[in-house]
C-alpha cells in the first residue's frame, strides 16, 4: 500500500548533493583566497586557481541536478510548521543560493573567456562562451568578486538559520537533510 504521509527527509540524492555542494564551495572558496600564499604565476597558485575554475565548473553541473530533484519532489514538512513569514524569507534565501550556484561559475566561465584563458575542466578545455574583451573581463570579475563575498553572508545565515532551527526552536528542519537508515 502507498502511503499518503509525506516523507520526513530530503530524498538521499538530495542529501548526498546538499552536503557534496557544501564542500565542494568550501574548496572553490579556500582555494581563491589561500592562492596569495604563493607567489604569483608560481605552480602552486596555477593550480589553486585551475581547481577553482574546475570545482567551481563542477558545482554549475551539479546544481541542475539538484534543482531538478527539488522541482520533481515535493519538500518535506517542517514540523512543528513555522510561521509564515520564515517560510518566505527561506524561499528567499533557497533562491539566492541557486543564483548563486548557477550565477558564479557562470561569471567566472565568462571572465576566462573575454580574457582569452583556457577553461579547464577535468583534463578537457571547454570552449570560450564570449570572443576576447579586456574591459568585458575586467568588469565581469569585478562582479563575481563582489557577489562572492555576499556569498559568505548568504551561506552563513543559511547554516546559522538551519541551527537555530535544531537547537533553540527543535524543529525537524535540519533533521530533514541528514542522513538517514
Ligand atoms: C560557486 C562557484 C564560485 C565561487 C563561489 C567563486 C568565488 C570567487 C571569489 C570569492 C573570488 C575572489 C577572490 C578575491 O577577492 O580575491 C573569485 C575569483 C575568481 N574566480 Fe571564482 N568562484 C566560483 C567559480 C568560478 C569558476 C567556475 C571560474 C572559472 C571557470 C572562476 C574564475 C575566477 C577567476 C578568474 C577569479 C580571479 C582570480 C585571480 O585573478 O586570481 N570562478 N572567485
Amino acid at each position: 500500500m502507498v502511503s499518503s504521509t509525506p516523507a520526513p527527509h530530503y530524498a538521499r540524492l538530495s542529501i548526498a548533493l546538499h552536503w557534496l555542494m557544501l564542500v565542494l564551495l568550501a574548496a572553490v572558496y579556500a582555494l581563491i583566497e589561500l592562492r596569495g600564499l604563493f607567489p604569483k604565476d608560481s605552480a602552486e597558485r596555477n593550480l589553486m586557481k585551475d581547481l577553482h575554475f574546475m570545482l567551481g565548473l563542477s558545482v554549475f553541473v551539479l546544481v541542475w541536478l539538484r534543482l531538478a530533484m527539488r522541482l520533481s519532489r515535493p519538500t518535506p514538512p517542517i514540523l512543528p510548521k513555522p510561521p509564515a513569514w520564515q517560510t518566505g524569507l527561506a524561499h528567499l534565501m533557497h533562491l539566492a543560493l541557486y543564483l548563486l550556484m548557477i550565477g558564479m561559475p557562470l561569471a567566472g566561465w565568462l571572465i576566462l573567456s573575454a580574457a582569452d584563458k583556457p577553461v579547464p575542466f577535468f583534463g578537457l578545455e571547454l570552449p570560450h562562451l564570449i570572443g576576447p574583451n579586456p574591459d568585458q573581463a575586467k568588469f565581469i570579475k569585478g562582479w563575481h568578486e563582489r557577489v562572492g563575498s555576499w556569498g559568505y553572508w548568504l551561506i552563513g545565515l543559511h547554516a546559522l538559520a538551519g541551527l537555530y532551527h535544531h537547537y533553540v526552536v527543535r524543529d525537524n528542519t535540519l533533521l530533514r537533510m541528514l542522513p538517514y537508515k
